[in-house]
């Protein structure tokens, strides 16, 4: 910069400074504003929409892909081109000499001009390095392996009610949907030995929750329980041990109050006077807290899987195992606690309560309908929620009138109750499960005339 236009910069400031706006306080009053507004929204986003938090570290995991953020991704990739000898340059020198560059770059750049047209070089080298940035991200971006989703509890009323999901998969089969413990039935290798119950204060007051923690993750071998956690050859991260101890901690132990929400969520379900059941609502529930332990791959279970609806329905050795309006059916004959062909009473240890019973009754009296909507849309058949007698002594021939709704096409929209067909089926039930009865594919199924 030569001697005049330093005093024409000079004689610029001069008269801007006269015009009168002051950097303190005008100018730091304006910024201020700004920086508190900026502050509220940062709040109000931590507290209203917030970051899902990732899985408990597990040092165990050799799936996880640790990743920086994504304005941090171009240096990750970076590093990717540097030899490992010099990370230390990658990491560290590169960067901090681009920063200390920006920074002193006042003093080395005296071009008084701000016009872009008079400053093509440093516009064009700066172009390249931001394009460098955003290829670098891309990059990473695109490399970055699929991270395997972990289920994360977040509230303590997420984690027990997960811990419940866990416990009804894992441990069912052996310690009982309460923990009660007894004869173990139905689990190779464990046939008839009697567990001690879990649930009991005895259990809970002894036992803090770094010990049922170490139980879950390294089972009790000499005793006949496997090790759940990862790290010993199970399936269990660490979150999701914590979660099944809380949830044991909230439900068995009488000196912990367990929050009105999982008291609610985890209430097992109930129907009102007249409603249908649906497998999305009630039935899967019942099945996740009392089947699905030994109803899953891997188990003893006549192939029978009882995940989803599909499978409920198709599955099994000697599938069909439920049938839509069909009160002989294997799974309503081992329910009522009879021992048939297909095996034994269902479930093996304990019956399930009458009540219980009754919604899968009521359901499959309406036609097994899979979501709430559809059972919404049905009519109840005799669906007053009162347990009805075992199979057995059901009379003959009873009269089935569901009623179908274009739920048949697979069109989602339920048409007005008004408006649907009625039919009357006669449906003559005989003592053998099988025969040309439908598997029920269809939400509302057609019981055989
Ligand atoms: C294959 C059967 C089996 C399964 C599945 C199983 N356990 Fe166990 N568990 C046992 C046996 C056997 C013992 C030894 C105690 C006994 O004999 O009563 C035991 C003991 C325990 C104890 C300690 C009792 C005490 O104080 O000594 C806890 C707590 C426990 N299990 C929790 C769990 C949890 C949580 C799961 C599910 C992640 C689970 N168990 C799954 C068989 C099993
Ligand atoms: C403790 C493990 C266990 C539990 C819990 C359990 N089952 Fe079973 N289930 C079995 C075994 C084992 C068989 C194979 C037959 C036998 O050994 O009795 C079986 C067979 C069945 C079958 C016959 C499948 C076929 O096609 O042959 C049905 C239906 C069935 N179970 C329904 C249920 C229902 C419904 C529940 C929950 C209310 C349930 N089970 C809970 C272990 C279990």
């Amino acid at each position: 910069m030569n001697e005049e236009d330093k005093k024409k910069y000079h004689d610029k400031y001069l008269q801007a400074k006269q015009k009168g706006v002051k950097f303190y306080p005008d100018i730091i009053y304006k910024d201020l504003l700004v920086t508190f507004a900026i502050f509220l929204l940062l709040i109000g986003l931590a507290t209203f929409v917030g970051v899902a938090s990732e899985p408990k570290a597990d040092p165990s995991d050799s799936t996880y892909v640790p990743r920086p953020e994504w304005y941090f991704l171009f240096l990750f990739e970076f590093l990717k081109y540097i030899p490992g000898s010099l990370e230390w340059v990658g990491a560290a020198v590169i960067p901090a000499a681009a920063v200390i560059l920006l920074f002193v770059w006042p003093f080395i750049d005296r071009n008084p001009k701000r016009h872009w047209t008079k400053r093509k070089i440093e516009i064009g080298v700066m172009f390249v390095i931001v394009l460098g940035i955003i290829a670098l991200t891309i990059m990473a971006v695109v490399s970055t392996p699929p991270q395997v989703e972990a289920a994360v509890a977040g509230s303590l009323t997420e984690k027990i009610l997960l811990g419940q999901d866990l416990y009804s998969v894992n441990c069912v089969e052996c310690h009982g949907d309460e923990g009660a413990g007894g004869s173990v039935q139905g689990v190779e290798g464990m046939e008839g030995v009697i567990l001690k119950a879990i649930n009991t204060r005895d259990e809970m007051y002894t036992r803090d929750d770094k010990s049922l923690y170490d139980i879950t993750d390294y089972g009790q071998q000499d005793l006949g329980m496997t090790p759940f956690g990862k790290g010993y050859g199970g399936a269990l991260g660490p979150g999701d041990i914590d979660a099944i101890v809380a949830f044991m901690r909230y439900t068995w132990d009488d000196r912990s109050e367990i929050p009105a929400a999982v008291a609610a969520a985890g209430a097992l379900p109930s129907l009102a006077p007249g409603q249908v059941a649906s497998y999305d609502a009630q039935v899967s529930t019942i099945f996740k807290r009392f089947c699905v332990s030994c109803h899953r791959s891997g188990k003893k279970n006549n192939n029978y899987l009882m995940g989803n609806y599909d499978e409920v329905i198709n599955s099994g050795d000697n599938a069909p195992d439920i049938i839509a309006g069909d009160m002989t059916s294997n799974m309503m004959r081992m329910l009522n606690r009879e021992k048939i062909d297909a095996g034994n009473p269902m479930p093996l240890t304990k019956p399930l309560k009458p009540e219980l019973v009754a919604i899968i009754q009521n359901w499959v009296m309406n036609g097994m309908p899979q979501t709430a909507e559809q059972a919404a849309a049905i009519t109840p058949v005799g669906a007053e929620g009162t347990p009805q007698a075992p199979a057995a002594a059901v009379t003959p021939t009873i009269v089935v009138t569901p009623t179908i709704t274009n739920t048949l096409t697979g069109s989602e929209t339920p048409a007005p109750t008004a408006t649907l067909p009625r039919i009357t089926v006669r449906q003559t039930l005989t003592p053998s499960p099988t025969g040309p009865t439908p598997t029920g594919q269809s939400p509302s199924a057609t019981p055989t005339p």
